[in-house]
């Protein structure tokens, strides 16, 4: 059984970060709560998930979540809403925790800030909650969300989720089997204090000495190579995909041959205690023998 989280004072400094980060970025982030805002926030995430003819969230769930308690917050550069970002409270492992379930930046306005600037605001507006930790799910052959969840923002990786929503047939998954990791962002400690103060995040310190081999790369025809985890290994690299969106239109079946291979490359992983702690700067996951469980998860839905 678990108790509501209590309301704590505010967190100054996590406060001046997310201040700092939406300046940077150049925009407004605040909580939206007008039914009209919540549809033009349902049609953005809509946009940028490529949904067809449903809704990534519906403005009356969004409206719900608002009214009952929930994070629902948009990022406006002037006056247009160019980011939206949607969570619920709930528990994981028997803690009150902020679950994070969507999160979309307009396609013009990526890769200056603005999804730091509404993962920082959210962090602030959950530790004011009592909140120590946000949960959230992204799939993980997605190169650029694992170096934004991982190393920009110091999330951890703690479980692999075989094929969690089944399916998914919008824009970005096109079909896919929708194996996500789920991240736990603990939210007041040190490591996520300075990286939340350093607007690089973590991600550009030299490989740790003990990788001592690539489990996952790429082959010449641009497919994936697995490899058998070595025995000793500690530490190790697992590579993706530049693009998972656009290959999953051009080439859907070697798209899918890649969902397989990380897949097995992250389940031998985890059977030596490896997890993903962060990316490289060229993208690949460093995987080592790290704080926290790593583990996989396969629900009979999802076989
Ligand atoms: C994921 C998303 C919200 C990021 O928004 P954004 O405004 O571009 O985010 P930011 O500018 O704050 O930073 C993210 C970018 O910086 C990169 N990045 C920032 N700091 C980094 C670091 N220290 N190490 C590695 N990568 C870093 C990320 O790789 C990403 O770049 P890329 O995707 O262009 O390769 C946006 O790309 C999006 O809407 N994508 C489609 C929807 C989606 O995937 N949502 C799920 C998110 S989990």
């Amino acid at each position: 059984m678990t108790s509501a989280p209590e309301q704590r004072p505010l967190a100054p400094a996590a406060a001046s970060a997310a201040t700092r980060a939406a300046d940077r970025a150049g925009v407004t982030v605040t909580e939206l709560a007008e039914i009209t805002t919540l549809a033009a926030a349902a049609d953005l995430l809509d946009d940028v998930w490529g949904t067809e003819g449903y809704h990534a969230a519906t403005p009356e769930l969004l409206r719900g979540f608002s009214h009952s308690g929930n994070y629902v917050a948009g990022a406006y550069n002037g006056a247009e809403l160019v980011g939206a970002l949607v969570g619920y409270q709930g528990e994981w492992h028997g803690e009150c925790v902020l679950h994070s379930h969507i999160l979309g930046v307009r396609s013009d306005q990526r890769g200056r800030g603005v999804g730091a600037a509404l993962k920082l605001h959210q962090r602030n507006w959950a530790l004011q909650r009592g909140h120590r930790m946000i949960t959230w799910t992204f799939d993980p052959l997605v190169r650029g969300n694992a170096g934004f969840n991982l190393s920009r923002l110091g999330a951890q990786a703690v479980e692999y989720l075989v094929n969690f929503y089944g399916r998914m047939n919008d824009g970005i998954n096109n079909g896919d089997e929708s194996d996500r990791l789920l991240v736990a962002w603990e939210l007041d400690t040190a490591r996520v204090r300075a990286v939340c103060d350093d607007e690089r995040g973590d991600g550009h310190g030299p490989l740790p000495a003990e990788v001592s081999q690539c489990v996952l790369g790429h082959g010449d025809d641009g497919g994936p190579r697995l490899h058998d985890v070595e025995p000793g290994t500690t530490a190790a690299l697992i590579d993706t995909p530049p693009d998972i969106v656009s290959l999953r239109q051009r080439d859907p079946a070697l798209a899918m041959a890649w969902r397989m291979a990380l897949r097995d490359a992250f389940v031998s992983c985890a059977a030596r205690g490896m997890r993903p702690v962060r990316t490289t700067t060229r993208g690949e996951y460093v995987l080592a023998v790290d704080g926290p469980g790593f583990r996989v998860h396969r629900t009979p839905a999802t076989e």
